[in-house]
Protein backbone atom coordinates (compact mmCIF):
# COMPACT_ATOMS: atom_id res chain seq x y z
CA UNK A 1 0.00 0.00 0.00
CA UNK A 2 2.17 2.65 -1.36
CA UNK A 3 1.52 6.44 -1.98
CA UNK A 4 -1.45 6.66 1.01
CA UNK A 5 -2.14 9.70 2.22
CA UNK A 6 -2.63 10.10 5.99
CA UNK A 7 -3.31 13.66 7.68
CA UNK A 8 0.03 15.18 9.09
CA UNK A 9 -1.17 16.77 12.41
CA UNK A 10 -4.40 14.98 14.36
CA UNK A 11 -5.39 17.53 17.68
CA UNK A 12 -7.32 15.48 20.19
CA UNK A 13 -8.49 16.23 23.58
CA UNK A 14 -5.18 16.34 25.44
CA UNK A 15 -2.53 15.43 22.67
CA UNK A 16 -1.23 17.04 19.11
CA UNK A 17 -0.59 13.92 17.16
CA UNK A 18 2.05 14.70 14.53
CA UNK A 19 4.25 13.77 11.71
CA UNK A 20 7.66 13.73 13.18
CA UNK A 21 10.11 16.58 12.50
CA UNK A 22 14.16 16.61 12.78
CA UNK A 23 13.91 19.79 15.04
CA UNK A 24 11.84 17.57 17.24
CA UNK A 25 15.30 15.61 18.26
CA UNK A 26 15.64 17.46 21.69
CA UNK A 27 11.88 16.61 23.13
CA UNK A 28 12.24 12.81 22.10
CA UNK A 29 15.70 12.32 23.85
CA UNK A 30 13.80 13.85 26.38
CA UNK A 31 11.05 11.49 26.24
CA UNK A 32 13.35 8.02 25.50
CA UNK A 33 16.13 8.88 28.12
CA UNK A 34 13.98 9.72 30.95
CA UNK A 35 12.32 6.03 29.98
CA UNK A 36 14.85 3.61 29.29
CA UNK A 37 14.01 1.57 31.70
CA UNK A 38 10.21 1.13 30.96
CA UNK A 39 10.81 1.09 27.01
CA UNK A 40 13.56 -2.05 27.40
CA UNK A 41 11.31 -4.27 28.53
CA UNK A 42 8.86 -3.99 25.76
CA UNK A 43 10.32 -2.66 22.79
CA UNK A 44 13.66 -3.75 21.08
CA UNK A 45 14.45 -1.34 19.58
CA UNK A 46 14.66 0.70 22.99
CA UNK A 47 17.77 -1.73 23.62
CA UNK A 48 19.99 0.47 21.10
CA UNK A 49 18.94 3.52 23.00
CA UNK A 50 20.32 6.07 23.78
CA UNK A 51 21.51 7.29 20.77
CA UNK A 52 22.88 10.65 19.70
CA UNK A 53 21.28 13.91 19.09
CA UNK A 54 22.56 13.75 15.78
CA UNK A 55 21.57 9.94 15.12
CA UNK A 56 18.14 10.96 16.34
CA UNK A 57 17.87 14.14 14.06
CA UNK A 58 18.51 11.83 11.24
CA UNK A 59 15.96 8.73 11.85
CA UNK A 60 12.87 11.74 12.21
CA UNK A 61 14.62 13.06 8.96
CA UNK A 62 13.27 9.72 7.44
CA UNK A 63 11.01 9.00 9.44
CA UNK A 64 9.20 12.68 7.56
CA UNK A 65 10.42 11.53 4.06
CA UNK A 66 8.63 7.96 4.91
CA UNK A 67 5.33 9.67 5.85
CA UNK A 68 6.20 12.06 3.32
CA UNK A 69 5.86 9.56 0.65
CA UNK A 70 3.31 7.46 2.35
CA UNK A 71 5.60 4.55 2.75
CA UNK A 72 4.69 4.60 6.59
CA UNK A 73 3.37 6.86 9.05
CA UNK A 74 4.97 7.68 12.34
CA UNK A 75 3.79 9.79 14.23
CA UNK A 76 4.91 11.73 17.73
CA UNK A 77 2.52 12.18 20.43
CA UNK A 78 2.77 15.84 21.75
CA UNK A 79 1.03 17.43 24.33
CA UNK A 80 -1.41 20.03 23.35
CA UNK A 81 1.01 22.75 23.62
CA UNK A 82 3.63 20.64 22.02
CA UNK A 83 6.18 21.67 24.20
CA UNK A 84 6.73 17.90 25.50
CA UNK A 85 6.73 14.56 23.40
CA UNK A 86 4.55 11.95 25.22
CA UNK A 87 5.50 9.19 22.96
CA UNK A 88 5.51 8.10 20.23
CA UNK A 89 2.79 6.16 17.37
CA UNK A 90 2.10 5.19 14.31
CA UNK A 91 0.10 3.29 11.22
CA UNK A 92 2.15 0.83 9.70
CA UNK A 93 1.47 -0.53 6.04
CA UNK A 94 3.69 -3.88 7.18
CA UNK A 95 0.81 -6.57 7.36
CA UNK A 96 -0.49 -6.79 3.92
CA UNK A 97 -3.20 -5.94 1.74
CA UNK A 98 -5.95 -3.60 2.96
CA UNK A 99 -4.06 -3.85 6.50
CA UNK A 100 -2.96 -1.26 8.86
CA UNK A 101 -0.62 -1.91 12.24
CA UNK A 102 -1.02 0.74 14.79
CA UNK A 103 2.10 0.89 17.55
CA UNK A 104 2.22 2.74 20.19
CA UNK A 105 4.64 3.93 23.60
CA UNK A 106 4.08 6.46 26.17
CA UNK A 107 6.51 8.13 27.71
CA UNK A 108 7.11 6.15 31.91
CA UNK A 109 6.18 9.44 33.27
CA UNK A 110 2.73 10.17 31.86
CA UNK A 111 1.14 6.30 31.62
CA UNK A 112 -2.01 5.44 33.38
CA UNK A 113 -4.12 8.60 31.62
CA UNK A 114 -5.14 7.13 29.12
CA UNK A 115 -3.02 8.58 26.40
CA UNK A 116 -2.37 5.58 24.83
CA UNK A 117 -6.30 5.00 24.58
CA UNK A 118 -6.67 8.61 23.09
CA UNK A 119 -3.97 8.08 20.42
CA UNK A 120 -4.68 5.01 19.61
CA UNK A 121 -8.67 5.54 18.88
CA UNK A 122 -7.28 8.76 16.79
CA UNK A 123 -5.82 6.53 14.74
CA UNK A 124 -8.38 4.22 14.56
CA UNK A 125 -10.72 7.01 13.12
CA UNK A 126 -7.79 7.62 11.00
CA UNK A 127 -6.76 4.52 9.50
CA UNK A 128 -10.64 3.10 8.91
CA UNK A 129 -11.07 5.95 7.07
CA UNK A 130 -8.20 6.19 4.62
CA UNK A 131 -9.04 4.31 1.02
CA UNK A 132 -8.00 1.08 0.81
CA UNK A 133 -7.84 0.31 4.21
CA UNK A 134 -9.70 -2.40 4.98
CA UNK A 135 -8.81 -3.73 8.95
CA UNK A 136 -6.41 -2.40 11.29
CA UNK A 137 -4.35 -4.10 13.99
CA UNK A 138 -2.43 -3.86 17.07
CA UNK A 139 0.12 -6.60 18.00
CA UNK A 140 1.63 -7.15 21.71
CA UNK A 141 3.09 -9.50 24.05
CA UNK A 142 -0.01 -11.26 25.62
CA UNK A 143 1.64 -10.18 29.14
CA UNK A 144 1.53 -6.22 28.43
CA UNK A 145 -1.34 -5.62 30.45
CA UNK A 146 -1.24 -2.29 30.11
CA UNK A 147 -0.75 -2.64 25.92
CA UNK A 148 -3.38 -5.29 25.36
CA UNK A 149 -6.21 -3.23 27.24
CA UNK A 150 -5.95 -0.24 24.56
CA UNK A 151 -7.37 -2.64 21.77
CA UNK A 152 -9.26 -4.35 24.05
CA UNK A 153 -10.74 -1.26 25.21
CA UNK A 154 -11.74 0.07 21.58
CA UNK A 155 -13.18 -3.18 20.48
CA UNK A 156 -10.69 -4.89 18.54
CA UNK A 157 -10.95 -8.94 19.06
CA UNK A 158 -8.18 -11.09 19.92
CA UNK A 159 -7.89 -13.31 16.67
CA UNK A 160 -4.66 -15.05 17.37
CA UNK A 161 -1.65 -15.83 19.45
CA UNK A 162 1.17 -16.72 17.76
CA UNK A 163 3.27 -18.86 19.72
CA UNK A 164 7.02 -18.04 20.44
CA UNK A 165 7.18 -16.30 16.88
CA UNK A 166 9.30 -13.46 18.40
CA UNK A 167 11.83 -12.57 21.07
CA UNK A 168 11.63 -10.32 24.14
CA UNK A 169 14.18 -7.12 23.77
CA UNK A 170 16.38 -9.58 26.81
CA UNK A 171 16.06 -12.71 23.69
CA UNK A 172 13.92 -14.82 25.38
CA UNK A 173 11.03 -16.50 23.25
CA UNK A 174 7.68 -14.62 23.17
CA UNK A 175 4.18 -14.84 21.61
CA UNK A 176 2.49 -12.49 19.79
CA UNK A 177 -1.34 -11.03 20.33
CA UNK A 178 -2.87 -10.15 17.27
CA UNK A 179 -5.82 -7.83 17.54
CA UNK A 180 -7.96 -6.83 14.77
CA UNK A 181 -10.34 -4.31 13.89
CA UNK A 182 -12.68 -4.77 10.54
CA UNK A 183 -13.94 -1.47 8.83
CA UNK A 184 -17.52 -2.55 8.58
CA UNK A 185 -17.61 -2.82 12.65
CA UNK A 186 -15.80 0.39 13.17
C1 LIG B 1 1.61 0.15 27.15
C2 LIG B 1 1.55 1.66 27.24
C3 LIG B 1 1.59 2.25 25.83
C4 LIG B 1 0.23 2.07 27.92
O1 LIG B 1 0.16 3.49 27.93
P1 LIG B 1 -0.92 4.25 28.86
O2 LIG B 1 -1.05 5.63 28.34
O3 LIG B 1 -0.56 4.07 30.27
O4 LIG B 1 -2.23 3.41 28.52
P2 LIG B 1 -3.73 3.80 28.90
O5 LIG B 1 -3.72 4.61 30.15
O6 LIG B 1 -4.39 4.37 27.70
O7 LIG B 1 -4.40 2.37 29.15
C5 LIG B 1 -3.70 1.39 29.87
C6 LIG B 1 -4.70 0.39 30.42
O8 LIG B 1 -3.95 -0.68 30.96
C7 LIG B 1 -4.25 -0.80 32.34
N1 LIG B 1 -3.03 -1.22 33.00
C8 LIG B 1 -1.92 -0.51 33.23
N2 LIG B 1 -1.00 -1.27 33.84
C9 LIG B 1 -1.55 -2.49 33.97
C10 LIG B 1 -1.11 -3.70 34.53
N3 LIG B 1 0.11 -3.84 35.03
N4 LIG B 1 -1.98 -4.76 34.52
C11 LIG B 1 -3.21 -4.64 33.99
N5 LIG B 1 -3.68 -3.51 33.43
C12 LIG B 1 -2.85 -2.45 33.44
C13 LIG B 1 -4.72 0.57 32.76
O9 LIG B 1 -5.49 0.48 33.95
C14 LIG B 1 -5.55 0.95 31.55
O10 LIG B 1 -6.77 0.25 31.48
P3 LIG B 1 -8.16 0.86 32.04
O11 LIG B 1 -8.39 2.14 31.30
O12 LIG B 1 -9.15 -0.20 31.71
O13 LIG B 1 -7.97 1.10 33.50
C15 LIG B 1 2.73 2.23 28.07
O14 LIG B 1 2.74 1.61 29.34
C16 LIG B 1 4.09 2.00 27.40
O15 LIG B 1 4.53 2.81 26.62
N6 LIG B 1 4.74 0.88 27.75
C17 LIG B 1 6.09 0.60 27.23
C18 LIG B 1 6.08 0.41 25.71
C19 LIG B 1 5.02 -0.58 25.28
O16 LIG B 1 4.78 -1.58 25.94
N7 LIG B 1 4.38 -0.29 24.12
C20 LIG B 1 3.39 -1.18 23.55
C21 LIG B 1 4.05 -2.27 22.79
S1 LIG B 1 2.84 -3.37 22.07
Amino acid sequence: MSNQKMPPRIVTERLVIRCWHEDDAPLLRAAIDGSLEHLRRWMPWALNEPSSMDETRERLRGNKAKFEEGQDFTYGIFSRDEVEVVGGSGLHPRIGKGGLEIGYWIRADRTGRGLATETAKALTEIGMRASGVSRLQIMCDPENAASRRVPEKLGYSLIETRVGDTHTPDGGLRDTAVFELLREWA
